[in-house]
């Protein structure tokens, strides 16, 4: 076997030297990516609309790297593009981009507003192309067919499957995710000769503010409809993102990873 054959398990999940961008990194599901990428070496910028909030979670993250804290709403254009441009002012290159930031609207179908259908579709699916696309020349600055640059983004269980737990509808949601998911494979075919990776995950139920009234008032069945009988812990969200991050998962691409117990098969 060469040594360019060799598997080096010690740095195989190593993000030493890596520039990451998180949307929706204050909190929940960002927030353990976040957490997880910093502890794997990584600088990370974490990005939301509170800046507040925003501007507390990097100072509190800082404890286990560097980790900046760049506000803004990625739904709205003008917010978008200042973004773009606050990043490529701080940094070089950007190595992995987290397309995390997400809303999920739930109503009864005869009274479904037009208004929250929009938003969810503009933040989960218009936002995330436009961002992705508008952060191509940065990611691909050191990208290469050894180390591709990577693109992440947030789909969820409920794109795989038609979701059953809430009483109220979240058409615009799963549509929304069935979508995240779709153009992962589209984006995955375009951006393979530029040399980025692009690939899902499609979490179940994890921990945060999103699913906190669901996992109030339904914990019992969610779980019950879960084959492994519970939600997901942010270890298990942390692990997948840095695999598909790192040199372990530089051959990945395109794929759907669920990460839900098996709920969506069930
Ligand atoms: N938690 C789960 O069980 C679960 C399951 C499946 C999929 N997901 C997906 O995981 C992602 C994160 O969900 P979560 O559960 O962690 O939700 P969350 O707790 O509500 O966090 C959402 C994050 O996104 C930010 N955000 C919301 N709208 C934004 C905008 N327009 N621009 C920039 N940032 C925005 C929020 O901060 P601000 O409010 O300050 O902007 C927050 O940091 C979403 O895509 C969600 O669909 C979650």
């Amino acid at each position: 076997m060469t040594d360019t054959n060799a598997i080096n398990v010690s740095t195989l999940f190593d993000l030493s030297g890596k520039t990451a961008l998180v949307t929706g990194g204050s909190r929940g599901i960002g927030k353990m990516i976040a957490e997880g990428f910093l502890q794997a070496g990584a600088t990370v910028y974490i990005s939301s609309r509170k800046a507040s909030v925003s501007d507390a979670v990097a100072a509190e993250l800082s404890s286990l790297g560097t980790c900046h804290s760049l506000p803004a709403d990625v739904a709205d254009d003008a917010d978008r593009a200042r973004l773009v441009d606050a990043l490529a002012q701080q940094i070089d290159q950007l190595d992995i981009l987290v397309n995390n930031a997400g809303a999920a609207w739930g109503a009864p179908y005869d009274e479904f507003p037009e208004g929250g259908f929009r938003k969810v579709l503009e933040l989960n699916v218009t936002a995330l192309f436009f961002l992705t696309r508008d952060l191509t020349p940065l990611l691909t600055i050191t990208a290469s067919a050894d180390d591709p640059a990577r693109v992440i983004n947030i789909g969820s269980m409920d794109g795989l499957h038609v979701p059953t737990v809430l009483q109220t509808g979240t058409f615009p949601y799963s549509a929304s995710k069935a979508a995240v998911h779709h153009l992962t494979r589209t984006l995955a075919i375009e951006l393979a000769p530029r040399h980025i990776t692009v690939n899902a995950v499609a979490p179940g139920f994890f921990e945060s503010k999103m699913t906190e009234a669901s996992l109030a008032n339904f914990q019992d069945q969610i779980e019950r409809n879960c084959p492994l009988g519970r939600i997901g812990r942010p270890e298990e969200m942390a692990g997948v993102a840095i695999y598909l991050a790192s040199r372990a998962g530089a051959y990945t691409n395109g794929t759907v990873i669920p990460v839900d117990g098996g709920t969506s098969l069930a």
